[in-house]
């Protein structure tokens, strides 16, 4: 037998596959609806080859994504179900696409990475944000992945943030606004700005439709390295640093204190490594991604207190969710 760390590691690689298949065919739609389940009675349910769903059960139950029956019926366990639940605000599905799609394809250049550098290796490629928006789908899929990311654990950092007594968020690099959604649902004073590059606008608008927000939530088009952010009492910035070197996030920093209003607030929401670089492991495997997917990297939330007071913000401070994503505040003094 292998070491369990090994084992993981080697067959991890078959996993996320599955995990993508059964999320994509409604194999957990059906257990969470109708289970427990045994195998064949997914597959006639889904219209699905018996024998390939008896063996991707089995390797989600080997893996404990779901759990096996004395009888051998299937079932989606309790910790796991808020994951895979397509209607649930912490589903998964979005982003365990964008990675089964895009990162084998983007890992293969690790091997380049390792003999001639990032930078050279990358020299000819298109830059990482036309990448995501090279086309409609995948445009959408990169959308998708966002809002599955974000949204669930948004409501928390909303609240552990504090949105009372502000009137005007602007979330930088917002995407179809998670952020600005749970924010808003939060804070019935608060108006949200989306700042974004202009192939987001469409994604905004129609999560402005989907979710009643009227004037209270709205697009301002551009490049935050070419223009100047709109103002607001509180800048959020999610998974927008973990896009960049130090170099380009201070110049957004800065680009950030001046929008933000004397006694307004910068949030930072990002992973954040521990402060060894030792895990969690998620952060670990998403500072490796980071590197293939972008320019950027995960922190330590020193190395985001150091960036942001460089900046010119105060009082820094760290609050922790439950889940991969965290907060690092910064204030603008008074005057
Ligand atoms: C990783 S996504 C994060 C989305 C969202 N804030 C979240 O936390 O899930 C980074 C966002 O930055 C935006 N972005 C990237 N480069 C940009 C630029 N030069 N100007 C404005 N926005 C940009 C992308 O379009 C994308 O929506």
């Amino acid at each position: 037998m292998l070491p369990i760390a090994l084992e993981r590691s080697i067959y991890g690689l078959i996993t996320t596959p599955v995990l993508h298949l059964a999320l994509e065919h409604g194999i957990f739609d059906r257990l969470l609806a109708d289970g427990p389940l045994p195998s064949s009675s997914v597959a006639e349910r889904i219209g699905a080859d018996a024998d390939t769903v008896e063996r991707l059960l089995l390797v989600l139950a080997a893996f404990e994504v779901v759990r096996r029956d004395a009888d051998g019926s299937f079932h989606v366990p309790v910790e796991i179900a808020p994951f895979v639940a397509r209607d649930s605000a912490s589903y998964v599905g979005g982003f365990v696409n964008h990675m089964v799609m895009d990162a084998p394809g983007r890992l293969e250049r690790l091997a380049e990475y390792l003999t001639r550098g990032k930078e050279a290796a990358d020299a000819a490629r298109p830059a990482p944000y036309d990448e995501f928006y090279r086309d409609e789908q995948s445009t959408q899929d990169f959308m998708d992945a966002m809002w599955d990311l974000s949204y669930g654990v948004s409501q928390e950092l909303a609240a552990l943030a504090g949105l009372d007594g502000h009137r005007r968020l602007v979330d930088v690099g917002g995407a179809n606004g998670p952020f600005a959604v749970a924010a808003l649902r939060q804070s019935p004073e608060l108006r949200a700005v989306v700042f974004d590059l202009a192939q987001v606008g469409p994604h905004l608008e129609r999560t402005r439709v989907e979710h009643g927000l009227a004037d209270r939530l709205s697009f301002v088009a551009g490049d935050f390295f070419h223009d100047d952010l709109p103002a607001g009492d509180l800048i959020a910035m999610g998974y927008v640093m973990s896009n960049w070197p130090d170099r380009e996030c201070l110049e957004l920093l800065r680009k950030a204190h001046a929008a933000c209003v004397p006694g307004g607030r910068l949030l930072i929401m990002e992973r954040l490594f521990d402060d060894g670089r030792d895990g969690p492991i998620a952060t670990a495997v998403m500072n490796l991604e980071m590197q293939v997917e972008t320019r950027g990297r995960h922190r330590t939330p020193a190395e985001y207190v150091e960036l942001l007071t460089s900046a010119g913000f105060v009082d820094p401070e760290v609050r922790r969710s439950t889940r991969d994503k965290h907060l690092v505040i910064g204030c603008k003094p008074s005057g």
